[in-house]
């Protein structure tokens, strides 16, 4: 593997890579910054003023529900637990049940409230409804400082907006994506523009996200930090690392070219994933020492196509989905990529493995610039087209295989941390922002 200065090394800088959540801690150090500049901050918000004024400690409360919103707060979470001047909670919707509580365990995080509201085949409606009054319910209750909500999901704009309904600050993590297309990918373009939309922080992995944001208006609250995702690799990733998961055992070492596969967006749905379950007959058939593993994700629309087109070919291995360091270190490991989740389009460029992107268009083209992503569309000729130039010209293989960064530094945790305290009044500097250019 070629590496650069920004290059994820395999191996854990410090720190138990499953830590464990204790009880909560409400201690927390003195504040650090004068009256003065905390209450001119604070005066923008009129509902929170007064309490701003008195506080020494901001209350924030995390929520999430889905596994990717949860691996890329965990870091978050443990670095707001130690920051002095917060206290941290945790509320989760279990919008995703068990995957949620898969990463959960990974990361050793106990919420403090669990909306469980999962139902099997759940509609959008469902998730948005039951998060939505869940949420009410445990804001009359609870009264935190600032909520912080992730990305995209149902669970991101529920939480967004019943924190509006409740005149509660609202910090968006992963702020500023655009594809412009009301549809693509669907629902979560919509959701992310409804969440920018109400919150009053705006946490942008890169500089182009920020400037997204600029465009449609937005003029203050813009932090450009990095993607929290760089911060939970560096947990995860290790040199030594021994999967966990039963399948990885028995499949490791891995003889041949091993590819990871996932897809599970709902555009997908129905011609998207035979398109690609076709292009994965094809290039096992084309293939002799092409050995596929695809963590099959739960929801009913996705398992059915997936074990009906792909049950029956040996070197396609279908199993259930992975936990986070099993799945961050089985992508280190990957010869390449094949998928529609925006999180792997991330982590996989930072591990120096090449992506095809099942999907036309995408909100993440950082990576795509940088050489190490293209996009491949849905279409069985596409795919296979373009993963036999990866497969046969070594050339290609090896421009895409440079590991590149950028989407963040392993640092977003710190720089949100920083943020949320200047913007409380308690510290005097922002953070600098990630990549050095204009926050
Ligand atoms: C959701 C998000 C999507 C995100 C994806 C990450 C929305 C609308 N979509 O899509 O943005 O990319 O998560 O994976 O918020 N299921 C289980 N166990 C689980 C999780 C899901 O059985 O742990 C099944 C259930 O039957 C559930 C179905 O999967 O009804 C679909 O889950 P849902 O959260 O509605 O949609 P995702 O496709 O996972
Ligand atoms: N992931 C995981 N186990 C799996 C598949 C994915 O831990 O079996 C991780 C993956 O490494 C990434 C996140 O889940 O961190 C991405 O989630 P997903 O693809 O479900 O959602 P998206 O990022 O598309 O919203």
């Amino acid at each position: 593997m070629k590496t650069e200065d920004n290059h994820i090394a395999m191996q854990r800088p410090g720190g138990d890579p499953r830590p464990h959540a204790t009880a909560h801690d409400t201690s927390h150090a003195e504040p650090h910054a004068s009256h003065a500049s905390r209450a001119s901050r604070a005066s923008h918000h009129p509902q929170r003023h007064a309490a701003s004024h008195a506080a020494t400690t901001q209350s924030v409360m995390l929520v999430f529900g889905t596994r990717p919103e949860a691996i890329k707060m965990a870091p978050l979470y443990s670095t707001l637990r130690n920051t002095p001047g917060v206290r941290a909670l945790c509320a989760v919707t279990a919008q995703h049940r068990g995957m949620l509580d898969d990463v959960l365990d990974t990361f050793g995080i106990r919420p403090d409230f669990d909306l469980d509201i999962m139902e099997t085949n759940q509609s959008l409606s469902t998730i948005t409804v039951k998060s939505l009054l869940g949420m009410d319910n445990l804001l009359s209750r609870e009264a935190p400082d600032l909520i912080l909500v992730h990305g995209d999901t149902s669970t991101t704009f529920a939480g967004a907006l019943s924190a509006f309904y409740h005149k509660i600050r609202v910090g968006h993590v992963e702020a500023g994506l655009r594809t412009y297309d009301k549809y693509a990918p669907y629902p979560e373009e919509i959701n992310r523009k409804m969440t920018a939309a109400i919150a009053d922080l705006h946490f942008c992995p890169t500089a182009r996200n920020a400037g997204n944001l600029r465009r449609e208006g937005v003029s203050a609250g813009i932090y450009v930090t990095g993607n929290t995702v760089i911060d939970a690799l560096r947990m995860t990733v290790k040199p030594d690392y021994v999967f966990r998961s039963e399948p990885l055992r028995a499949l490791s070492p891995f003889g041949g070219r091993l590819v990871l596969v996932t897809a599970h967006r709902r555009e997908n749905y129905g011609a998207g994933l035979r398109g690609i379950f076709s292009a994965l007959r094809a290039l096992c058939e084309k293939y002799a020492d092409l050995r596929f593993v695809y963590p099959v994700h739960p929801s009913p629309a996705v398992r059915e196509a997936a074990y009906a087109m792909l049950g029956d070919i040996p070197r396609i291995h279908l199993i259930d989905p992975l936990p986070a360091d099993d799945m961050h270190n089985l992508m280190a490991q990957s010869y390449f990529v094949l998928t529609d989740s925006g999180g792997l389009q991330e982590e996989a460029p930072a591990l120096g493995r090449p992506v095809l992107v099942l999907r036309r268009e995408t909100e993440r083209p950082e990576a795509v610039e940088a050489g190490t992503v293209r996009m491949a569309g849905v279409d069985k000729d596409d795919i296979v087209a373009l993963a036999s130039q990866l497969l046969d010209d070594a050339e290609v293989y090896e421009r895409m295989a440079k590991a590149v960064n950028p989407y963040g530094d392993g640092q977003a945790c710190a720089r949100i941390a920083q943020a949320i305290l200047f913007e409380s009044g308690l510290l005097a500097q922002p953070p600098s922002p990630f990549g050095g250019g204009p926050s």
